[in-house]
């Protein structure tokens, strides 16, 4: 069964915490990216944690291996459920991650690897020396290369998700923003799914942030999303 992940797009811990108990009991888990990280720090993840929520700390390290391994023991230690780095930190860097969540046991946070920023067209990767392959290609090889490194997972395009969960092996996680339930808006978002498709697909977590935050009952939008999600 896929899991719904609300992205925490908000300022402040106190609008964090609000906005966690008016969505309620539907949505277990939450992201905290950099906007609010930057902001608040390690009391926001606390904050969320003590309300029995899980959280997905979206900070997208990218470092030398000694500071990326201290930096995911710093999030496991918080309990952090879920970390994010860029695959393009190499292959020390990817295995540093891996092997510092692995001293957590069970409890470890799931290290997921970012490919492709979806910002980025072909010329950017260019710009920055990545020259022969299309962002589709990179995406793949980049996908296939921080797995095989230890990544548990990857965050994906819902565009994406089908041919990376065919091409890589049963057990990988697959988190997939951009998502839209059938009818909504989509906002700044140009690749959407629907929750059903990004499922189908192979997505085993979605992440949805202004479908749910700006509804005027989200805790509605939260469970027609969930229903979506069984397919
Ligand atoms: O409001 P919306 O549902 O578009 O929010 C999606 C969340 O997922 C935001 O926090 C956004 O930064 C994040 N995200 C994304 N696309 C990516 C990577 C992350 O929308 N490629």
């Amino acid at each position: 069964m896929a899991e719904l992940i609300v992205a925490l797009d908000v300022q402040t811990r106190e609008e964090a915490v609000a906005k966690i108990r008016q969505i309620g009991e539907p949505v277990g888990f939450y992201k905290i990216g950099l906007e609010l990280f930057t902001a608040e720090g390690p009391d926001v993840v606390k904050a969320v944690k003590d309300l029995g929520k899980k959280v997905f700390l979206d900070l997208k390290f990218h470092d030398i291996p000694r500071t990326v391994e201290r930096a995911v023991r710093s999030g496991a230690k918080l309990g952090v459920d879920l970390m994010t780095i860029h695959s393009v930190g190499g292959r020390a860097m990817i295995r540093a991650a891996a092997d510092a969540a692995a001293e957590f046991g069970e409890t470890r946070p799931r290290i997921l690897a970012v490919t492709v920023l979806t910002s980025l067209d072909r010329s950017d990767l260019e710009d920055v020396g990545i020259s022969g392959r299309t962002p589709a290609e990179q995406v793949a090889a980049m996908a296939r290369f921080a797995v095989d490194n230890g990544a548990d997972g990857l965050v994906s395009s819902p565009k994406e998700v089908g041919a990376l969960s065919k091409a890589l092996k049963a057990g990988t996680l697959f988190i997939t923003p951009g998502v839209r339930p059938a009818g909504s808006a989509v906002g700044d978002q140009k690749r959407v799914a629907t929750p059903a498709d990004a499922v189908r697909d192979g997505a085993t977590h979605l992440v949805v942030g202004r479908p749910i935050l700006a509804a005027e009952d989200p805790t509605a939008a939260a469970r027609s999303i969930l229903a979506e999600m069984t397919v």
